[in-house]
């Protein structure tokens, strides 16, 4: 086999579909958020970030930068191994309790990120339950899929947040088999939220068990940014709930918090949590102080609905074709994976606007989009030159306008 040919064949299939991914360097220096500096030629140039799950910006939050530096310079930077051996620090074990405490549930298990969490959880159990089969929403997040595949468990994909689908789908399954339900509560790419009061109704008719990915939720919605699950009172309804570090808490690693038994269990057997080394003690400290100022932030999770209801007015007046919600994420649609890369260049080079373009397998072919994510930090001003640049950069491609949007009222 000539492999290097086989690989340069597959790149080069992928730049002929458009598929092909590019980054730029930028980088965020504190205090400059959203501007960010990209070098250019050896020159430093100032842009705007409209993309970043840093949701409350809590990277560059100096009371978590000092908890981070504290531990450091207290334990040094590497955690020394896996949890087993020598990798759980105090930090690691108050990390869980404060989990655990914040979806109310008896324990949490950190991983190195929330795609490892979910991959590593769902893969265990559904390996180890005989007969167990699976129900995933079509849009579920990679980390879900490989999960699920991992297992090599029967599954069924219910259509996108179809309940009926997914009712007619358990129906038909053998009453006693085992069954597993997976849902995010806010879908990533599209700023949706599931029917999750629905799906539980559900789970409890045809004795299923719920995993819950609120990833994009947890530190945004619910009492003191606890998840959509709080905020519907299904926490103690949902067996699995996941979760990340790196989005609003802005530091790194995911978990899962579950009752005593499952997280036990999970800890016990997932090869995934066991073999792996543990995040930095640092990491862990910064999280927990993060958390504790996330929950305190109700001001900056208001500012984000205003900035997200200003933004979606902006896009409106333009008549640019968007994913109408009333989230956090703003999906603008740029369908074709070229036209997106066109007009997410265009945005950079000439108006300073750092947004990535999201193609397949990201989406689905055909649903290409720019994935706006609004912060607190971003000002009206700074949504204003946004809209008047995006209309510039529709103009100058000639892109179709739309005089009704895609409206999608939350459940
Ligand atoms: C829905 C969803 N779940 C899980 C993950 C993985 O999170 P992490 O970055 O912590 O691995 C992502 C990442 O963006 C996501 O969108």
């Amino acid at each position: 086999m000539d492999y290097d040919k086989f690989f340069e064949e597959e790149l080069k299939t992928l730049k002929d579909e458009g598929l092909y991914r590019t980054f730029r360097s930028i980088d965020r220096v504190q205090n400059m958020f959203p501007k960010a500096l990209e070098t250019v030629d050896g020159n430093d140039r100032e842009v705007e970030i409209w993309c970043s799950n840093d949701y409350l910006n809590m990277s560059q939050n100096p009371e978590v930068l000092d908890s981070c530096i504290n531990v450091i310079n207290k334990l040094g930077t590497g955690s020394g191994g896996t949890r087993n051996i020598s990798g759980t620090s105090s930090y690691h074990v108050k990390l869980e309790q404060t989990l655990a405490e914040l979806h109310n549930k008896e324990a949490a298990l950190v991983f190195p990120s929330a795609y490892t969490a979910n991959q590593a959880t769902i893969a265990t159990l559904c390996r180890n339950i005989e007969g167990i089969e699976i129900f995933s929403d079509r849009l579920n997040h990679a980390s879900l899929i490989e999960g699920i595949r991992n297992s090599k468990a029967q599954y069924h994909i219910f259509e996108h947040n179809d309940m009926d689908h997914l009712s007619s789908l358990l129906e038909a399954t053998d009453i006693d088999a085992p069954k597993l339900i997976i849902c995010e509560s806010i879908y990533s790419m599209e700023g949706i939220r599931s029917p999750l009061k629905e799906i539980v109704r559900l789970a409890k008719q045809y004795n299923a068990i719920t995993y819950l990915d609120e990833v994009h939720s947890v530190g945004l919605y619910g009492n003191e940014g606890r998840g959509i699950a709080e905020e519907l009172g299904l926490s103690d309804q949902i067996d699995i709930i996941n979760g990340t570090l790196s989005k609003s808490f802005g530091q790194l690693g995911g978990y899962v918090a579950a009752n005593a038994n499952i997280i036990d269990y999970i800890r016990s057997f997932a090869s995934g949590f066991i073999f792996t080394s543990s995040i930095n003690p640092s990491i862990a400290a910064a999280s927990i102080k993060s958390i504790e100022l996330s929950k305190e932030s109700e001001t900056l999770r208001l500012r984000i609905r205003r900035n997200s209801k200003f933004i979606r007015e902006g896009l409106k007046s333009i008549q640019v074709p968007f994913i109408d919600n009333d989230s956090h994420i703003v999906p603008i649609l740029v369908k074709g994976p070229l036209e997106c890369k066109q007009i997410s260049k265009l945005l950079l080079d000439k108006f300073g606007i750092y947004i990535q373009p999201v193609f397949y397998p990201t989406v689905p072919k055909g649903d290409e989009r720019l994935r706006v994510t609004i912060t607190p930090k971003h000002s009206k001003k700074d949504i204003e030159s946004f809209v008047n640049s995006i209309d510039e950069a529709w103009n100058i491609l000639g892109f179709d306008r739309v005089e009704e949007q895609i409206i999608h009222n939350q459940i």
